[in-house]
């Protein structure tokens, strides 16, 4: 796996926010590399700085200092619009709290990505081939009945499956999912776990996700733990197949 070129490659990443008068220093110089078809699990305690990376990573949200590669480009030397375009055609993000539009449907929400990649002119002449992808993962996700609901009329664990339909709309190498099961009861956040495990199994996704789970720490390759705004450990797994009560 490691002697495949990273998807993300991070180095140095700084973050610090300004508070009033004074400098809050979150990241100090993290180091990251996720490869192709592996399972990266962050782990470390609410306000050592997780969220703050994954932003940086996916490119949401530029470091202080340091560099983020993605699929070997600086991400961060890039035009906005050039940075836009190589993060919604390589990373799908999915957020604790979903992040679907209230006013589109679900089938909609599926397919925003390609109407944002491809603008509104040239989606209208692809619309048919997404809307075929997106309803393929709706479907397969169990929401055939739920194509037209807007996201208050779902549950939590539905609007996950959406975000989920949502991220793997355009097949991105990578897939960056930031506490995805958090706001779900525990039966439900197993169930989204093992759908996104089976579609990074199905694609070969590189997944970084961070968890407070520590039982899933076994079901990926490598578990990173981060304190204080660093990364200070890393175990290498086997991975474990899921026992059949969680199932
Ligand atoms: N925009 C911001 N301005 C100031 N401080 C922030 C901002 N965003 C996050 N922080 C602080 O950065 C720290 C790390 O936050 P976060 O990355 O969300 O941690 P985690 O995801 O590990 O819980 C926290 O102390 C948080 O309060
Ligand atoms: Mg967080």
């Amino acid at each position: 796996m490691s002697d495949s070129s990273p998807l993300i490659q991070a180095r140095g990443i700084q973050r610090s926010y300004p508070v009033g008068d004074r400098t809050l220093e979150i990241l100090h110089g993290v180091d990251l590399d996720l490869f192709p078809g592996e399972r990266l699990c962050l782990m470390g305690a609410s306000g050592t700085g997780k969220t703050t990376l994954l932003n940086i990573l996916g490119l949401l949200d530029r470091p202080t200092q340091g560099q983020v590669h993605v699929v070997g480009r600086n991400g961060w030397a890039l035009s906005t619009a050039e940075r836009a375009r190589l993060r919604n055609a390589h990373i799908g993000y999915v957020f604790q709290f979903y992040h679907l539009f209230a006013e589109l449907t679900a089938l909609e929400n599926a397919m925003l990505p390609a109407m944002i990649q491809h603008g509104p002119l040239g989606y209208l002449g692809k619309r048919k081939v997404y809307k075929e992808r997106a309803l393929e993962l709706l479907h397969r996700f169990g929401l055939s009945a739920r194509l037209k609901h807007r996201p208050g009329k779902l549950s939590g664990g539905e609007q996950q499956r959406v975000a989920i339909a949502r991220s793997l709309l355009l097949d991105p190498p990578i897939m960056i999912a930031d506490e995805p099961t958090g706001n779900l009861d525990q039966a439900t956040g197993e169930k989204v776990l093992e759908l996104l495990f089976e579609e990074q199994e199905r694609r070969g996704l590189g997944l970084l996700l961070v968890t407070h789970d520590e039982n899933l720490g076994t079901r990926c390759d490598r578990v990173l733990r981060m304190v204080d705004g660093l990364i200070q450990g890393e175990e290498r797994h086997t991975r474990e197949a899921p026992s059949e009560a969680e199932a």
